[in-house]
């Protein structure tokens, strides 16, 4: 079988309207506008409306994604939703965001490893089309942290946001997708990101409830310390396995948590940080939604481009990590020099 590559042919994004300041939470929490900015690098974040949920952003991502496509949601052959903070514990949202499509039939099932989901879920999608397997899959990410952080604790309600982003993978021959990839998981540092009491280690009750124990719970500290690790050796990794080295990458895209975390990362990679696309003044951390986020939002602004070679980095809740080579589309020269050796071909053909 001709080797089969995962083209991104379509993709789309969606942030709630509502945009909560760093000024706003000066008004809700013990902060300060220079404190968030000084130690994040987080502006604003946008927040969902009471009639949203994790389903109706991921709708309206797909939707964007599935148009730039020019795609049908009957024609796909797979839905991922990267979550981990679906609509309910139970029926996953991945089969409501299904129905909402209107992709009748279609499988569909929810990952959940945290801030990383969407890269998971790339992966998984891509080995799908490699293997032959499926031609078209949806990848979303989304995340409605908003309704899991305690709005009275300064240091976590200060660094979410809520958003959906979509890919829409399909098969092509030609070179581009996901060029290489890494993954791993740590859960020795499972305490260190954790909503304590939503699962069936500890069932919330009339006590865990008075705790809050249904918040979101985090070290910052070592998270940050694992973070400025991990970035580095995973992108490492990623980029052997595509056979580059860091001068292949065009823009490094990179889990959007702390701009000081990628100042870490760009610093240890010894690279300026203008090779990172950086979002987080605008929507903050919106866990899987971050890395589609983030690159919808640097398409449209012109800083990327289809046919560059971004490598795409995260880490998060597990403690997880990911990363990935990526070309969404493939370059026009393989294509013109695809189209050549056919050419040369046909006329071998025709003189002999
Ligand atoms: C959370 C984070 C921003 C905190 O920054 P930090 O520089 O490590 O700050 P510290 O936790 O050391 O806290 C320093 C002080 O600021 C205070 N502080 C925390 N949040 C604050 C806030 N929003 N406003 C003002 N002060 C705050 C702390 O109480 C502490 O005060 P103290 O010294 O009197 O105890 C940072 O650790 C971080 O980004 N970690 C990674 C988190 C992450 O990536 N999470 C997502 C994983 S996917």
């Amino acid at each position: 079988m001709e080797k089969r590559y995962g083209r991104i042919t379509g993709w789309g994004a969606y942030v709630p309207e509502k945009v909560v300041t760093n000024y706003d939470l000066e008004n809700i929490v013990d902060t300060s506008h220079e404190w968030i900015v000084q130690r994040t690098g987080i502006y604003q974040r946008h927040v969902a409306a009471p009639n949203e949920t994790t389903a109706t952003m991921s709708v309206e991502a797909a939707r964007l994604a599935l148009q730039k496509a020019n795609l049908a949601a009957s024609e796909l052959d797979l839905i991922i939703v990267a979550t981990t903070t679906g609509d309910h514990l139970t029926p996953p949202v991945s089969s409501q965001v299904q129905h909402m499509l209107g992709a009748t039939n279609v499988p569909a099932f929810v990952l959940v490893t945290g801030c990383t989901g969407f890269l998971y879920g790339l992966t998984t999608a891509q080995q799908f089309i490699s293997s032959g397997a499926y031609d078209n899959i949806l990848v979303i990410g989304a995340e409605l942290l908003s309704r899991f952080i305690d709005w009275n604790d300064r240091s976590t309600c200060v660094l979410f946001g809520d958003a959906a982003g979509a890919f829409v993978l399909q098969a092509s021959t030609e070179p581009c997708g996901v060029l290489g990839f890494d993954m791993g998981s740590d859960g020795s540092g499972s305490e260190h990101i954790i909503l304590p009491a939503t699962g069936s280690a500890e069932p919330v009750n009339a006590a865990t409830f008075a705790e809050g124990r249904h918040y979101l719970r985090m070290n910052g500290r070592e998270v940050f310390k694992f973070a400025t690790r991990i970035l580095g050796q995973t992108s490492q990794r990623s980029l052997a396995e595509a056979g580059m080295t860091l001068t292949d990458i065009d823009t490094i895209v990179p889990h959007q948590a702390n701009l000081r975390i990628i100042q870490a990362a760009a610093r240890s990679m010894g690279l300026p940080i203008e090779r990172f696309l950086v979002k987080i003044h605008k929507y903050a951390n919106t866990s899987a939604a971050a890395i589609p986020l983030a690159i919808c939002d640097g398409l449209d602004a012109g800083e990327i481009g289809l046919e560059d070679r971004l490598l795409l980095v995260s880490f998060g809740a597990g403690l997880t990590w990911a990363s990935a080579v990526l070309q969404m589309a493939p370059t026009t020269e393989t294509a013109f020099a695809a189209a050549r050796t056919a050419s040369l071909e046909i006329a071998e053909l025709v003189s002999a």
